[in-house]
């Protein structure tokens, strides 16, 4: 240690503190009964109000953990295919400038990291397991001529009510970040639930005699977060570049670069420009691409091409273990064989 730039970096990040921290909960909050109110102390970094949140509320501790759990794995798996890999969150409650710094990435795992709280408690009231809350209200919406509304759908509006409340706290608290960084978490993560609150959906089941579908019963529920996750990422593709400036009599997120007008309420918005994360860089959050698997044959973010940034890769051949000839034997199980084959790998130079 002792070199500037790990001693810049460690400043940096330490005159920023995330708004995001409660993602660390995956790792102090696992395990953890919650059920007495010290444990809410277990977690250094959750702000007063989530801390009295935590207190009033216990049981919807488990929940917010399961949350934190989703974002990170969600995260990753959606971003497997991109040079920047959400392969930082799992760093939580610590983040580097990639996630600390107003950058897309941000953007986009702040609103996962909202909408995944909303979902998880939304969630948890139709499972039972919250003593305030349970299934969603009947929709209001005349059902139609060939189902009724019944079965639990999932408390959205619980969800949002509490969701909401946890995860915006840090932002409306005066000490973390800029105005401006404040201003755009905030929106992101109101574009997160929004875009939860839009992909509700009626789903049914399906009664009568040997599954005639006579009679079908439709509720309201919440897709997995995966979906949540890929409608996400194409906001984040699109996501719009911003400045705080006075408008008016107060300060507002507008487009810097198109006309002005305000950004929209589905927009993902970011102050500052990500770098390619083609070569490693601490400054800037990036971890490079060397190593990363690439895809010989695609033509997307995951091709050789574009993941390698015009580096180059080495070929290596992996042999894999496979069920296979598998053969049904009544009644009732199945047998398999174990087969192996050979299988081309590239990894980037
Ligand atoms: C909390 O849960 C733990 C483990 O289930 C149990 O040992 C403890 O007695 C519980 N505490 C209270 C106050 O219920
Ligand atoms: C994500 O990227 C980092 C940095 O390139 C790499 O170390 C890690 O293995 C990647 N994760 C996955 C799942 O590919
Ligand atoms: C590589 O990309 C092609 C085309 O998109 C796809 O069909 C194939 O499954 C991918 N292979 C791997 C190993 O991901």
């Amino acid at each position: 240690m002792g070199h500037p730039t790990t001693a810049a970096v460690l400043l940096c990040q330490l005159g920023l503190t995330a708004a995001i921290h409660w993602l660390g909960l995956t790792e102090s909050g696992s395990g953890v009964a919650w059920n007495e109110s010290h444990h809410c102390r277990l977690l250094a970094g959750l702000v007063p109000d989530q801390f009295q949140m935590c207190r009033r509320n216990l049981e919807v501790m488990h929940s917010i953990v399961r949350a934190a759990h989703q974002t990170k794995s969600v995260c990753q798996k959606t971003f497997a295919d991109m040079r920047w890999n959400c392969s930082s969150v799992q760093r939580a409650p610590s983040f580097g400038p990639d996630l600390l710094k107003g950058t897309r990435e941000s953007a986009f795992v702040y609103a996962l990291a909202a909408a995944a709280v909303t979902h998880a408690i939304a969630q948890a009231c139709t499972s039972g397991e919250l003593p305030l809350c349970s299934c969603g209200s009947i929709p209001s919406e005349v059902p139609g001529p060939d189902f009724r509304w019944g079965g639990c759908g999932d408390n959205l509006r619980y969800g949002l009510q509490l969701g909401t409340a946890f995860a915006d706290s840090p932002l409306k608290s005066s000490k973390l970040g800029t105005q401006a960084l404040k201003a755009m978490h905030l929106h992101n993560n109101a574009v997160g639930r929004q875009v939860l609150s839009d992909s509700l959906d009626t789903k049914c089941k399906c009664h009568g005699v040997s599954g005639s579908c006579s009679v079908k019963t439709c509720w309201k529920g919440l897709p997995n977060l995966d979906e949540i996750a890929s409608d996400l990422k194409s906001k984040y593709l699109a996501a719009i570049k911003v400045t705080h400036r006075l408008i008016g009599p107060r300060k507002q997120l507008i487009p810097k670069e198109m006309d002005v007008r305000p950004v929209k309420e589905t927009d993902l918005v970011y102050l500052n420009n990500s770098p390619d994360y083609c070569t490693p860089n601490l400054h800037l959050g990036s971890l490079g691409t060397q190593d990363r698997q690439c895809n010989k044959t695609s033509v997307g973010s995951d091709s050789c091409n574009l993941m390698c940034c015009g580096r180059g890769y080495n070929a290596y051949t992996e042999e894999v273990v496979e069920r296979c000839h598998c053969k049904y034997h009544w009644c009732c199980y199945v047998v398999c064989k174990k087969c192996r084959r050979k299988v081309e790998r590239y990894v980037c130079k």
